[in-house]
């Protein structure tokens, strides 16, 4: 952040909690209760966490409000660097449990002209809701993977069919969330973020619209014009997905 927006950001954060102070007459008790949450939340690892599942979706909105590509979704707590690169759009191992899916799509511009040689960099769950690299049990960077779009714009990933899953709730997150009377849950997702020099860049998912809580999202990220149709295909399932990447903005003078 740079410094010039660094002061009146942090003042107005400290008036807004000053103002919540006043509003709910909050007692010494609950400020140290207040502190102490936050404290446990950075001991157990859940910072990311906790600020992905409350405040990251608003984010991505402010931020994308005039765009004209595809929406942007939350990146959340489970992307890694340097997911190897796959062979002809195969994320899975032959031996991944699960439903076999197919994500089919075209990266294009805003005009509707296809992008060859996109970066696309796809992470999921697996079909038991575990992200290799946080959940003990996948092997590392299993169903992570990149690619490059075809001449032609259209990419092919082969996978398994994520599921939904719950996002930690045995720790400070989740006490908050059961508080609050929220479920854990995410509804089938696959990440994605898509880049090509001269595009501006995006983070992304697309959802599958026979999940179940896409209404009830933990993370309250779901939006319409993210969710796609799964079709059965005999062998497994497909979507379609395209990808519309914006021009990146010329700088200004
Ligand atoms: C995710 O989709 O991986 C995620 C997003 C926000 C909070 C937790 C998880
Ligand atoms: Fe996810």
């Amino acid at each position: 952040m740079p410094d010039a927006r660094l002061a009146p950001i942090f003042k107005d954060l400290v008036v807004a909690i000053k103002q919540l102070v006043e509003k709910h007459q909050i007692t010494p008790e609950e400020y140290r209760a207040a502190v102490g949450f936050l404290s446990e939340a950075g001991e157990a690892g859940e910072i990311p966490l906790l600020f992905d599942v409350f405040l990251e979706a608003l984010v991505v909105d402010v931020n994308s409000r005039r765009s004209r590509g595809t929406p942007v979704n939350v990146l959340g707590p489970y992307y890694l660097e340097g997911a190897p690169f796959i062979e002809r759009g195969r994320l899975v191992s032959e031996d991944e449990r699960g439903d076999r899916l197919v994500v089919t799509g075209i990266v294009r511009d805003v005009e509707g002209d296809p992008i060859s040689g996109a970066l696309l960099d796809f992470w999921q769950a697996d079909a038991q809701g575990r992200y290799s690299g946080f959940d003990p049990g996948p092997a590392e960077m299993n169903l992570r993977g990149r690619l490059r779009s075809q001449r032609d714009g259209s990419y092919q990933l082969h996978t398994v069919r994520p599921s939904a899953y719950t996002i930690p709730h045995d720790g400070p997150t989740g006490r908050i969330l059961l508080a609050l009377g929220q479920h854990p849950w995410r509804p089938a997702h696959i990440h994605l973020k898509a880049s090509h020099e001269g595009y501006k860049p995006i983070i992304t998912q697309v959802y599958l619209a026979d999940s179940e809580y896409l209404d009830s999202d933990a993370a309250n990220a779901v939006r319409d014009d993210l969710i796609r149709p799964v079709t059965p295909t005999g062998s497994g399932y497909s979507i379609d997905f395209d990808v519309l990447l914006e021009p990146e903005p010329t700088p200004a003078g």
